[in-house]
């Protein structure tokens, strides 16, 4: 698989990455099955996709504690990415940034993990009650220490709350500033999909100018933007789509043409081409510092995700990508 550079750091990983917060966390837990995530793990590793996204959330903790079951026997194949800053009660979730706290997660992350050092440390949410630059100077001192390689920072969600009139990022470019201060940023997490291509506006070309690297989260759309799912089906209460605004059987059914575009460019790349491989693909072209990482329990999906960067879109394909409807369906 072609490798690509991340960060000031150099760090080198496979194109595409898998996200592992399936197997945990955020879809239907009924169709968790540990033995299969790890089958995965071990095949996105055997075919260079190296990059290992996970959070000490997602679960909480299961997935790291599977992740690391991988890496106590193939930790030199792999470049894990975890996150802090999002704990996880009864009811709901909440941040905490206290240096202290950091302190003890990376400790807990890396038992869980089965290592002595975490590639790529991510703050998942910054902490509205301490300042962001107090929350970052305790993860930097953490690379000080040997314990991190580098450190990322996730964007703020769309349902935060938001100035009005101001962009999806805006908030995140404003703590990115404040935190480079402090540290490097190495690499910054966002959703990043043809149907959610909000980073392009100014989040990705904050990047790029400084020579950050892009992780590319929810690349599929949540599943949607493969193709495999049927306007009107249902999702467990668990899965984040049953909420999801864009995931009821109405907008589904008119997102339709998002998915009809990328079939109609899948097809033009011969059989065996799939709307997967396009909206993957899709991000792949977005800069050679953009690194996709698809979540995924199944090892048939990990197979035809990875051989995503086998495929070129040519720039009439990217037009056309372009021109597609904008999907319907927001949080806001
Ligand atoms: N930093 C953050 O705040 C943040 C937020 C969200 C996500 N993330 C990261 O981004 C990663 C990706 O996001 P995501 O997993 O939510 O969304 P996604 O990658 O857009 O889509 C995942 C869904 O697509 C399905 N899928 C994957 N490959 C497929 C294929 N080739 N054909 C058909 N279906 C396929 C998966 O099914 P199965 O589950 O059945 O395999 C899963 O339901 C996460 O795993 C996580 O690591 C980070």
């Amino acid at each position: 698989m072609e490798r690509r550079t991340i960060g000031a750091a150099s760090l080198e990983v496979g194109a595409v990455g898998l996200g592992c917060m399936p197997m945990s966390w955020a879809y239907s837990g009924s169709r968790q099955r540990g033995e299969e995530s790890l089958r995965a793990v071990h095949r996105a590793l055997d075919l260079g996709s190296t990059l290992l996204d996970t959070a000490d959330m997602y679960g909480p903790f299961t997935n790291e504690l599977l992740v690391g079951r991988v890496l106590k026997e193939r930790r030199a194949e792999a470049f894990v990415s975890t996150k802090v800053g999002l704990l996880v009660g009864e009811q709901h979730i909440v941040a905490n940034g206290r240096p202290g706290y950091v302190r003890r997660a990376c400790d807990a992350s890396l038992r869980r993990l089965q290592t002595d050092v975490i590639d790529l440390y991510q703050l998942h949410r910054a902490d509205p009650e301490v300042p962001v630059e107090e929350t970052w100077g305790a993860m930097a001192d953490l690379v000080r220490a040997g314990k991190v390689r580098a450190l990322g920072l996730c964007a703020v969600g769309a349902r935060a709350g938001r100035r009005a009139g101001a962009r999806l990022h805006d908030g995140t470019i404003r703590q990115l500033e404040r935190v480079q201060q402090v540290f490097p940023v190495s690499a910054v997490e966002a959703e990043l999909s043809v149907w959610s291509p909000d980073a392009l506006d100014a989040l990705l070309p904050w990047c790029t100018a400084r020579g950050v690297g892009f992780l590319a989260a929810m690349p599929l759309g949540n599943g949607y933007l493969t193709g495999t799912l049927t306007p009107g089906e249902g999702f467990e209460p668990d899965d984040l789509r049953a909420r999801h605004p864009r995931f009821t059987a109405e907008m589904m059914a008119s997102n339709q043409p998002i998915v009809a575009g990328l079939r109609r460019v899948a097809a033009r790349h011969g059989d065996g081409v799939t709307p997967a491989h396009v909206a993957i693909a899709w991000v792949l072209a977005q800069g050679s510092h953009v690194v996709p990482v698809p979540g995924t329990k199944q090892e048939r999906w990990v197979t035809q995700n990875a051989s995503a960067d086998t495929l070129h879109l040519t720039e009439a394909d990217l037009t056309e990508l372009a021109t597609l409807p904008t999907a319907q369906g927001s949080w806001d």
